[in-house]
């Protein structure tokens, strides 16, 4: 496998190094900033022996160097500065993510392309618009993330292991985000019978607001180490045709009452890409919040002019 990760920033080159550590595959680091990637490449290298990888990880200034990939990972792109939303974000992002899909189009015609830089979902509309490619092989990071968050405060809350939680956030990887209490369990047991009503909505709360609490705390640029840590996942249930079910900006053609848009649902994720969406039976006020997320994602969408 060759997996190609766009942007050697701290989200990219977190991610390049999980993959190699997890032996998913070959890696290329690009970035525009000379020696940059390169440095960061080498360095991941000469740990190879210590942490007992054999990926090969390589680091480039120069597209060409996607070609042939199994899977492209899209970092780059400015991060969120305090106070800013990731709608703030659009028009940079727009300009060098339109540019990275054109490269992914050229060098890598047959790879699956996951989508991180944000506003997420949409910068995931403009890959695969530019892309063309078919949409089972485009897809957006984001509600691994959102998700392995509520997970986190879940576990915190209750004191018990994290590997024992399982979440679930769908729509759009932005404030309205949709947090789903109901499907979220603890060894199988809904959080709604372990956690008062008041306490679960403050955790909905802290998830949404999840990303914005850690640049704050930053105070420059944003969360890596769960956001790659969350592509990771992915790439690792696609490389393993793992099929796990997690939830991801996928294309949905009618699903949820949505149509021509990519918003954080859950999905099959295996070695074409995304095989199936999976469709929940939501409640009226579950699926009220899912369309208005989506609706957000659609209205920036045509910001972007295309
Ligand atoms: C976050 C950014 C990566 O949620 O969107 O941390």
């Amino acid at each position: 496998m060759k997996i190609t990760v766009v942007g050697g920033g701290f989200v990219g080159s977190t991610t390049a190094q999980r993959l190699a550590e997890k032996n998913l595959g070959d890696v290329v680091l690009h970035d525009i900033v000379e020696g940059m990637p390169q440095g960061k490449a080498l360095d991941m290298m000469q740990s190879a022996c210590l942490e007992g990888f054999d990926s090969l990880v390589t680091g480039t200034n120069d597209p060409a160097d996607y070609k042939d990939s199994d899977i492209v990972v899209i970092t780059s792109g400015l991060a969120r500065q305090p106070g800013m939303s990731r709608d703030d974000l659009l028009v940079k992002n727009a300009e060098i993510v339109g540019g990275v899909a054109e490269n992914v189009k050229k060098y890598a015609p047959g790879a699956i392309v996951i989508v991180v830089s944000n506003p997420l979902d949409v910068m995931t509309y403009l890959v695969g618009a530019k892309t063309g490619f078919p949409k089972n092989r485009v897809m957006g990071m984001a509600g691994v993330l959102d998700s392995a968050r509520f997970r986190c405060f879940i576990a915190m809350e209750l004191g018990v292991s994290h590997q024992d939680v399982d979440a679930m956030v769908l729509g759009g990887h932005g404030d309205d985000m949709v947090p789903l209490a109901r499907y979220s369990t603890v060894s199988g047991i809904s959080i709604e019978t372990l956690i008062s009503k008041e306490r679960i909505d403050a955790m909905v709360t802290r998830t949404r607001n999840g990303g914005a609490e850690i640049v704050k705390l930053l105070q420059k640029g944003s969360a890596y180490y769960a956001p790659s840590a969350a592509v990771a996942q992915m790439v690792q249930s696609i490389v393993r045709d793992e099929k796990r079910i997690l939830p991801v900006a996928a294309w949905c053609t009618g699903q949820y009452g949505i149509t021509d848009q990519f918003v954080g649902v859950p999905v099959v994720l295996g070695k074409t890409g995304i095989e199936k969406i999976v469709e929940l039976p939501l409640t009226d006020d579950e699926l009220v919040a899912l369309k208005a997320s989506a609706s957000h994602v659609e209205g920036s969408v045509t910001k972007l002019n295309l």
